[in-house]
């Protein structure tokens, strides 16, 4: 379906869904929740309870949007916002934010990549490619040695061993744009992409509910972590992230 984003500048998106029924109204939501960037907002309103569409697509998008439903008169309106990394109320929910983000970024790489418009997916790859080191980062050297999962064997053991499986590609993703072998690069970006959905998914089912369990048992030290791990999302350790894992 296409549907198109708000206009550059627009920061509200409004959607008027009554007598619209749910096979159709879901996937509208859905298709415009997806596109939302932060400091943006969808107002919708529609003609009977929203919560279970909202929760279908808070599900798909792996609980990366948040929202309120207010019932007014014979109509709902709800407001739909990105789940931004700051409300996030412990790193494991911070964490999810970040694959989301990540992903979108990879996919409007691989967008711009597949439409020949090179420039801008490398500029974009080279958000994604800081952004994955720093993630990287903080998943092991911060958040594995506290929060445990297995080491030697054990969800821990398979999140390392795919976390340098994709540092390595997204360093020949790199390369080949140094190297400006564009036609290779479509071809490339889907095998990441692939790598880093399979990897996420993962890391989301098997170790994040034990980090989620260890976190909660001893809540000032979840509060320095959540700390941390926002500040270095946003760049606060790039000196020894770069170091750990350079260009
Ligand atoms: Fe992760
Ligand atoms: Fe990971």
């Amino acid at each position: 379906m296409a549907v198109s984003g708000p206009p550059k500048g627009e920061n509200t998106i409004f959607l008027d869904l009554r007598g619209v029924a749910d096979v159709s109204a879901g996937p509208q939501i859905f298709a415009h929740a997806q596109r939302l960037g932060l400091g943006q907002r969808i107002l919708v309103e529609i003609d009977r309870d929203p919560h279970t569409l909202l929760r279908a697509a808070a599900f798909q998008m792996r609980e990366a949007i948040s929202w309120s439903a207010e019932e007014a008169g014979q109509a709902w309106q709800v407001e739909i916002r990105p789940r931004a990394g700051a409300d996030a109320r412990d790193v494991v929910e911070l964490l999810v934010w970040d694959h989301y983000r990540l992903d979108r970024q990879f996919s409007g790489v691989l967008a711009a990549a597949n439409a020949g418009r090179m420039e801008e997916a490398e500029a974009i790859f080279l958000e994604y490619w800081i952004g994955l080191r720093r993630h990287v980062y903080m998943e092991n050297h911060v958040l594995a040695p506290v929060l445990g999962g297995g080491m030697e064997q054990g969800p821990l053991a398979d999140m390392l061993f795919e976390h340098d499986s994709i540092v390595e590609q997204s360093r020949l993703v790199e390369e080949t744009f140094r190297e400006q072998d564009h036609a290779l690069l479509p071809a490339i970006c889907a095998v990441l992409s692939g790598s880093l959905a399979k990897h996420e998914n993962r890391e989301e089912n098997t170790l994040f509910p034990i980090w989620q369990a260890a976190s909660n048992r001893d809540r000032p030290r979840a509060a320095q972590l959540l700390e941390r791990t926002q500040a270095l999302l946003a760049g606060a350790e790039d000196p020894a992230v770069r170091q750990t894992f350079p260009d």
